[in-house]
C-alpha cells in the first residue's frame, strides 16, 4: 500500500521505515531539509537502535522515500501525521501548531477515500476537530495514538502490544478501521489485540495510558521519600509490591524520575485539558505527580552536596549521562541533564559524559564539559552521579576499576542502578535514592 508519513521525528521516522519494511511504499515529509537529507541517504538523524539499518534498507530496495514535498503525499491511500506537539512556552497546554501545519500541507493533496491517520498525541476533541477540516475532500480521519518506547521504537512499531484506531460513526468508519488493519497485517495477522473506538476515546487512551506510568513512576518515588526518612529501602519495597500481580514489578523504579519528549508534557497537556472541559479536578493528581518527580532531581544534588561535606564548589563531579533514558540520544526534559545543569549552577565544575546524547546536550547547555570516555570523565572526580542507567555506567563500571581513577570515593546512584554492597566494599561512600 502507498503511505505518506508528516514528521520524521523519533515517531514519524521510525514509523516511515518500520512501515517500508513490512511491504509498504512509504513517504517520509518533513518541513526541516537537514532532516530530509539525512533520512534520504538512509541514515539516521537521531539514535534509535535498529532504525539506521531499517532506514538503509528500505531507502535502497525503493520502497521508502523522503521529501520536504507535501505534494508527494497525494496519491498514498494512508497518510499518517507524527507531528511533534510539545509543551506550549507559555502554559501547561500542547501546541498544536505542527498537526494544525501538516493538516495544512496535506489538505490539498487529498483524495475521496484516503485516510488520514493522526499518530501525534493530542488532547481530547483535535480529532473532532480536524475531522470537520477534512470532511470536505472525502477523506476519512482516524486517531491511531502511538505507544512506542524510544529505545525500542522499532520493535514497539512493527510489533505493538496494541492497536487503537478512533474512527467516525457508520460505514466510513468500518472501512477506515479495516484499511488500517491492511496497513498493520503482520501485527493483525498474529492476533494483536485491535481497538475500534471513537476519537475522544482514542485519544484518551494515550494520555491515560502516559499518566498511568508517569503516576507508577512517582508513586514508587513518593515510597522513596518515605523511605529517607525511615530507614526503610525502596528498592527491596518496590521487589515485594511488585510480586503482586495486579501491581508488577515494571515502572517501580525510583530513582531521579522521569524525563523525555512525552510524559513531562502529556500529564500537563493532560491537566490544563481537563481544566478547560471544567474537570480538573479529576486529574488534579497529576500536579502531584510532577511535583514527586521534580523533586527527585533535587534530592539528588542534595545527596552529592551531602556526599561532598556541605558544599560542591569548585569539587570535580562526574556526571553518568545526560539521555532522559538509556538506548537513547534524546535530552528532551532529561532529569539527568538537569541534575548536571544544578550542580554546574551550584558552582561545581561538572565533566558530563553519556555514549549517544552528547551533541544533543553540548547545543542546549553549551556551559557544561563533556567528555565521551567514561573512564576520562571520571578521572580525578572527587564524586560520581550515575544519572542514565546507561550498560557502561550501572553493569559494567566496577567499583574497583572507578576507585583507581577517581580522587574522591563518593558515587550517587540516582537510578538505583549500582550493586551498593559492592561500591561500599570497594571503600566508597554510596548514596541511592530512598535506600538507608
Ligand atoms: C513513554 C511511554 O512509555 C510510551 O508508551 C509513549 O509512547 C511515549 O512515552 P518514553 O518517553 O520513550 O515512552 O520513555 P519511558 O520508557 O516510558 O520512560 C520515561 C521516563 O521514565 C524515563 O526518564 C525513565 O528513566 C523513567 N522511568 C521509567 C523511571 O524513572 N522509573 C521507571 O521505573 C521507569
Amino acid at each position: 500500500m502507498r503511505l505518506s508519513v508528516f514528521g520524521c521525528g523519533y515517531l514519524g521516522a521510525v514509523h516511515a521505515a518500520a512501515m517500508a519494511s513490512i511491504g509498504h511504499e512509504v513517504v517520509g515529509i518533513d518541513v526541516d531539509p537537514r532532516k530530509i537529507e539525512s533520512l534520504s541517504q538512509g541514515k539516521a538523524p537521531f539514535f534509535e537502535p535498529g532504525l539506521a539499518d531499517l532506514l538503509a534498507e528500505g531507502v535502497a530496495s525503493g520502497r521508502l522515500s523522503f521529501t520536504t514535498d507535501a505534494s508527494a503525499a497525494q496519491g498514498a491511500a494512508v497518510h499518517f501525521i507524527g507531528v511533534g506537539t510539545p509543551q506550549q512556552a507559555d502554559g501547561y497546554a500542547a501546541d498544536l501548531t505542527y498537526v494544525n501545519a501538516a493538516i495544512d500541507d496535506l489538505i490539498p493533496y487529498l483524495s475521496a477515500g484516503d485516510i488520514v491517520a493522526g499518530k501525534s498525541t493530542v488532547p481530547v476533541g483535535t480529532a473532532g476537530a480536524l475531522a470537520e477540516r477534512i470532511t470536505p475532500t472525502g477523506a476519512t480521519l482516524v486517531w491511531n495514538p502511538e505507544f512506542l518506547r524510544e529505545g525500542w521504537a522499532v520493535q514497539d512499531t512493527i510489533d505493538p502490544d496494541r492497536l487503537v484506531a478512533g474512527v467516525p460513526a457508520g460505514d466510513e468508519g468500518i472501512r477506515a478501521a479495516d484499511l488500517l488493519r491492511e496497513v498493520y497485517h503482520p501485527a493483525v495477522a498474529k492476533g494483536t489485540p485491535f481497538i475500534v473506538t471513537d476519537y475522544a476515546t482514542s485519544e484518551l487512551v494515550k494520555v491515560a495510558a502516559n499518566a498511568f506510568l508517569a503516576t507508577k513512576i512517582s508513586f514508587i518515588n513518593a515510597m522513596a521519600e518515605i523511605s529517607e526518612v525511615t530507614g526503610a529501602d525502596v528498592t527491596q519495597l518496590a521487589e515485594a509490591i511488585g510480586h503482586d500481580a495486579r501491581i508488577g514489578h515494571r515502572f517501580l523504579g525510583a530513582g531521579i524520575g522521569f524525563g523525555g519528549g512525552c510524559l513531562p508534557k502529556d500529564i500537563r497537556a493532560f491537566s490544563a485539558r481537563a481544566e478547560e472541559l471544567g474537570r480538573g479536578e479529576s486529574v488534579a493528581f497529576l500536579r502531584e505527580v510532577d511535583a514527586i518527580n521534580l523533586r527527585r532531581r533535587e534530592r539528588a544534588v542534595q545527596l552529592v552536596i551531602e556526599g561532598l561535606g556541605g558544599s560542591v564548589f569548585g569539587k570535580k563531579i562526574a556526571v553518568l549521562g545526560a539521555a532522559f533514558k538509556p538506548h537513547s540520544d534524546d535530552i528532551r526534559d532529561s532529569p539527568a541533564l538537569d541534575v548536571a545543569v544544578r550542580l554546574n549552577g551550584l558552582g561545581a565544575n561538572v565533566v558530563v559524559t553519556d555514549p549517544e546524547a552528547i551533541e544533543n546536550a553540548r547545543r542546549k547547555h553549551p556551559q557544561l564539559a563533556y567528555e565521551p570516555a567514561r573512564d576520562e570523565a571520571i578521572r580525578d572526580a572527587d564524586a560520581i552521579v550515575l544519572v542514565t542507567e546507561w550498560d557502561e555506567y550501572r553493569r559494567d563500571l566496577a567499583p574497583e576499576h572507578a576507585s583507581s581513577l577517581t580522587a574522591g570515593r563518593v558515587v550517587i546512584d540516582g537510578r538505583n542502578g549500582l550493586d551498593a554492597a559492592a561500591w561500599r566494599k570497594a571503600g566508597w561512600t554510596y548514596f541511592g535514592m530512598g535506600r538507608p
